[in-house]
């Protein structure tokens, strides 16, 4: 590597200056003393294919790829890693030669966050986009039972028909009553975010030894992860994710696998 030639790294989305990631990786860019700017590449549906493929020639070493991204772009990488495949959307993309490599690091970010706690059964709300990462996530771990819940019932179905036997599709209005023998709650919806209703769920029924998590991160202590923490259970706010899945990129990009500290935190969340 030719250590006087600053290394670009892209964030890809539609639209794209609202992503955080520019910031952590910048962040990590100046702790780290590493030769690389991360620039933005404000990339419409119709230019996805064309924006991917000129990548390497455009001398990038990669991009992260946000939203709408991330299902689309499976289809212009060559190289598709396992867990990318498995929730069939990719969020990091490495050049190597003039080849892509694709890659779903909100997996690794999902478990990092939550890294340590005891495994048994989870309940999953919601079934989007990030409720496949985290259940991709979650049957990695080990979990042994997988439950997930969402207002749109047939969403929750095809994720349990696409992900396998261990997930138990839960009425969105039986959720209450199957929290008794649970481990892990985990919201992946977007209620709760700033400008959305909040997730209206009682939590009577769980364990005080259940740990509770969020996804959103916007606020960081979401009414939802409140209400946990107040009654006695354990709360992992989702700032987290976002920050650990961006290590395997800047990796992958720069060589380095970056610490997520406090002040990098703050400086995300000050955003
Ligand atoms: P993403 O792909 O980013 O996760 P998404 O596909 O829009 O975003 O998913 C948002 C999730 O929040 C879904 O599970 C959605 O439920 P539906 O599948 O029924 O739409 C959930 N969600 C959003 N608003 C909701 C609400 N008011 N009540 C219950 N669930 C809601």
């Amino acid at each position: 590597m030719n250590q006087n030639k600053t290394l670009l790294a892209g964030t890809m989305g539609w639209p794209v200056k609202h992503s955080r990631s520019p910031l952590m990786h910048g962040y990590w860019i100046k702790q780290y003393n590493v030769n690389g700017k991360i620039v933005l590449l404000e990339t419409r549906p119709e230019n996805l294919e064309k924006e991917l493929k000129t990548l390497a020639a455009r001398g990038f070493v990669g991009t992260s790829i946000t939203l709408p991204h991330k299902e689309e772009a499976l289809k212009y990488i060559d190289e598709v890693d396992r867990l990318a495949l498995r929730v069939g959307a990719v969020n990091q993309v490495v050049v190597n030669g003039k080849k892509l490599k694709g890659f779903n690091s909100d997996v690794f970010g999902f478990m990092e966050n939550i890294k340590g706690i005891t495994v048994g059964t989870a309940m999953v709300l919601g079934a989007g986009g990030a409720s496949r990462a985290v259940i991709v996530g979650l049957q990695e771990m080990g979990f042994s039972e997988i439950r997930i819940s969402n207002r749109t019932k047939s969403r929750a179905e095809k994720i349990c028909k696409e992900l396998g036997d261990d997930i138990k599709v839960v009425d969105w209005e039986d959720k209450e009553r199957r929290l008794g023998d649970i481990a892990l709650l985990v919201n992946t919806t977007s209620l709760g975010m700033a400008g959305q209703p909040q997730l209206e769920i009682n939590l009577d029924g769980l364990s005080k030894k259940a740990i509770v998590t969020d996804i959103v991160y916007t606020p960081l202590e979401t009414a939802f992860l409140k209400q946990a923490r107040v009654r006695g259970n354990k709360t992992i706010d989702g700032l987290g994710m976002l920050l650990h899945q961006g290590r395997p990129a800047f990796k992958a990009w720069f060589g380095i696998d970056p610490e997520v500290t406090d002040e990098l935190r703050a400086v995300v969340l000050a955003g």
